[in-house]
């Protein structure tokens, strides 16, 4: 099938690369020429594993390219992904002005019988708005509006994508519903589960699965608190709950709080819809507020470990998970900024994510290894459970330091490990 889709950020991206592995020709569309240029030439704007290869490869094969100019791409399209930002308001709902932009500028150009797929992360309700917009603005009804949810993860994105979990397809009629089926045939036939619904219960699918995943997070964090209070190990009552298949062991991992640039603002906007509606999501408002404390009580942890204004800190780590160089809402961008402002001298590596870190917190120095930051720390701290952490050489990094506090947020290591090299280990 014919295919553009409209925003080459990282969902655009990964899902235009991915349709042209399922053998689908794909014109990604974007309206920053300099970036358009750049990734015609294969340069990638994001790190994510795999996503350089799978782009070079399909700008081989031609079924995938690139533009500025939606026009000649649009009006030979099957499909049009809508793949452009949601940025949160200050109630935590979304703006839609460029889902709306998107569609309703294009809707003169589409021929007649093509689906509109929105890919973005929106409010129940959008896609049939969104109809309307572009009948009224095409002046005919003939076009078609689908709601397909993306449940990609930062850093295994591809993978995420071509051995999905299940596929969430809303169609409010049988040509859109036609139109995704055959889009995604290729993996239907693999037997990855495909969920046929309509365009809200999509659009509900995507806010519930991610208030959901953040619930767990969030659950275990408070575990981890309380297994520290009363006596207990928070991965031993993981696993024993995690074994229970109604519960599931995938993300009870306990961290410094979930950061990243879905689930704080998924759950602000799904929160921000149950207000909306009426219809008050108390638990994930809860979430919320105990998300933000989490990391503000992990920073004055830290500094009464530090124990004094002008002694040293190390952060390692400052992407808001490992594999990503996405450093939106992590936990360092909350804690760095309290370290720095309470007077410690706060040195950090982290091994991607360091342009974005600085462009958001100033007054940090930054090392190139872990080590080099580790250098006079009185205390190291790790945010980030980047395998360049977990496979440190202890010795070394004991040796580095001039105190003896290491403050593991993702319990990378060995409690007796770690020990043994005379640090006090403060894991989770
Ligand atoms: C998340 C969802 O996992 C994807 O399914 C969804 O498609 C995506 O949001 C989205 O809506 O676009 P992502 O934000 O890339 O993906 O990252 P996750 O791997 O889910 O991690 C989110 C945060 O939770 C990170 O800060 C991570 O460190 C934290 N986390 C995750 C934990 O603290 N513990 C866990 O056990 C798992």
């Amino acid at each position: 099938m014919d295919v553009v889709m409209i925003g080459a950020g990282y969902v655009g991206l990964t899902t235009g690369a991915c349709l042209a592995e399922l053998g689908h020709r794909v014109t990604c569309v974007d309206n920053d020429a300099l970036k358009v240029a750049r990734l015609r030439r294969a340069e990638i704007p994001i790190y994510e594993p795999g996503l350089s290869e799978l782009i070079s490869k399909h700008v081989e094969s031609g079924r995938l390219s690139f533009s500025d100019e939606p026009a000649l791409a649009a009006s030979k399209a099957d499909a049009v992904f809508i793949a452009v930002g949601t940025p949160s308001g200050p109630d935590g709902d979304i703006e839609l002005s460029y889902v709306k932009n998107a569609a309703t500028s294009l809707a003169p150009l589409l021929k007649p019988e093509a689906v509109v797929v929105i890919k973005s992360t929106v409010v129940a309700g959008t896609a049939q708005m969104v109809r309307r917009l572009v009948h009224e603005a095409r002046g005919r009804s003939d076009v078609y509006v689908a709601s397909n949810p993306e449940f990609l993860r930062e850093g295994s994105a591809i993978r995420d994508f071509l051995e999905a979990d299940r596929i969430v397809a809303g169609a409010d009629d049988a040509r859109a519903a036609k139109v995704l089926e055959q889009l995604y045939a290729p993996l239907r036939e693999k037997g990855i589960p495909y969920i046929a619904t309509n365009t809200t219960n999509a659009e509900m699918i995507k806010y519930a699965a991610n208030a959901f995943l953040a619930l767990k997070i969030g659950f275990i964090n408070e575990v981890a608190d309380l297994c520290e209070a009363a006596g207990g190990d928070v991965a031993a009552v993981a696993d024993g709950i995690g074994l229970d298949r109604r519960i599931g062991r995938a993300f009870l991992n306990p961290g410094p709080g979930f950061g990243g640039s879905c689930f704080p603002k998924d759950t602000r906007a799904f929160a921000a819809i149950g207000r909306r509606f009426g219809q008050p999501q108390a638990i994930v408002e809860t979430l919320i507020d105990r998300n933000e404390v989490r990391k503000s009580a992990l920073a004055k942890r830290i500094l009464s470990e530090l124990g004094g204004k002008g002694r040293r800190v190390a952060i390692l780590g400052t992407a808001f998970k490992a594999n990503t160089d996405d450093v939106r809402d992590s936990a360092a961008l909350t804690i760095m900024p309290l370290l720095l402002k309470a007077g410690a001298k706060v040195t950090a590596h982290d091994p991607k994510a360091r342009h974005e870190t600085e462009r958001h917190v100033s007054g940090a120095a930054w090392a190139d290894c872990p080590y080099e930051a580790a250098r006079d720390a009185d205390v190291v701290v790790i945010l980030t459970e980047w395998d360049e952490y977990a496979g440190m050489d202890l010795d070394r990094l004991a040796k580095s330091m001039s105190g003896r506090v290491v403050i593991d947020c993702r319990n990378l290591f060995e409690p007796e490990a770690v020990a043994a090299r005379g640090l006090k280990y403060v894991s989770i």
